[in-house]
């Protein structure tokens, strides 16, 4: 991990909220829901595109902050399967950033160390873009830092759907189980040997999940911010963290000062009741 000092300028927010945090206690892996582009071009009374490079804007802020910092994986919502419902030149200027993104940036993905993945049906993508990306790809493949994932031509109902068909497909060929169980079926998620996302971001202020990871968040702490995509910065993420770091999380059990009250409550009982039955 990244001295801090020379991460963060001296003063900043983001340097004190970096001094609050417990370096041990990172969430591994932070997925996120980039989302108000659009609003924020809107606000300046710019096309919705300038919102989209704005948008780029903040992923390499967020990117480079994360792999700074130390995180193992940072997933982003980059291109929906819904979204090809907007505008014809939207995602044709979309599609376009993405190409741009991926032949920009390599250099800094090379120089952090950093494994870019795809999820989603990226491989129907345009040819031109499919190539861009399975060329960053290739080329950082072999790199062991953080990984990014970026989830492109994604939907999280096709990603199970497609899941349950290779599974039928491989039952077909082998007959190998009689029932499937939870391992079966994550084992062909496209997400396959990740963890599961500790922290899902969310930014504009919507309060949904939006077809995104949803078998891989059920136990992830969700943080909502109203502040646009564009907007987003690396005090926002430290915040986002550090709120993390406040949460308990259960899995369903019982938080560890429950637990313990209750082991407490348990062993006073058991002291009253030797304590009667010596007594008798
Ligand atoms: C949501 O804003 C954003 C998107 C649908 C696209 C996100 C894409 C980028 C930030 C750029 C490319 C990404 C990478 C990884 C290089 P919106 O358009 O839905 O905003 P609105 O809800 O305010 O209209």
């Amino acid at each position: 991990m990244t001295n801090s000092r020379s991460l963060f300028k001296k003063g900043s927010a983001a340097a004190a909220l970096w001094a609050r945090l417990d370096p041990e206690r990172l969430p591994r892996h932070i997925a996120i829901i980039m989302d108000g582009n659009g609003r924020w071009a809107r606000r300046r009374h710019l096309p919705r595109a300038a919102g989209h490079r704005a948008g780029v804007r903040a992923v390499r802020r967020v990117v480079e902050t994360c792999a700074h910092i130390g995180i193992s994986v940072l997933t982003l919502y980059a291109f929906s399967l819904d979204n090809w419902k907007r505008p014809q030149e939207e995602v044709q200027f979309l599609m376009k950033l993405l190409r741009e993104y991926v032949r920009k940036e390599l250099p800094t993905l090379q120089r952090h160390n950093i494994c870019l993945r795809m999820i989603g049906r990226w491989q129907e993508l345009p040819t031109a873009v499919r190539q861009d990306v399975e060329r960053a790809l290739r080329a950082t493949t072999n790199n062991t830092g953080m990984q990014l994932v970026v989830a492109l031509n994604y939907s999280a109902r096709a990603e199970l759907v497609d899941a349950v068909n290779a599974l039928l497909e491989l039952h077909q060929r082998n007959k190998t189980w009689a029932r499937v169980g939870e391992r079966e079926l994550e084992a062909l998620l496209y997400t396959r040997g990740l963890p599961d996302p500790d922290l899902l971001i969310r930014t504009s202020g919507e309060l949904r999940v939006s077809n995104f990871l949803l078998w891989q968040i059920a136990y992830t702490e969700i943080w909502v911010t109203d502040k646009l995509w564009p907007e987003f910065g690396e005090a926002d993420l430290l915040q986002a963290i550090y709120d993390f770091q406040q949460r308990e999380r259960r899995y369903g059990g019982l938080s560890p000062t429950e637990a313990r009250a209750r082991s407490e409550q348990v062993y006073a009982k058991m002291a009253v009741s030797s304590s009667c039955s010596s007594a008798q």
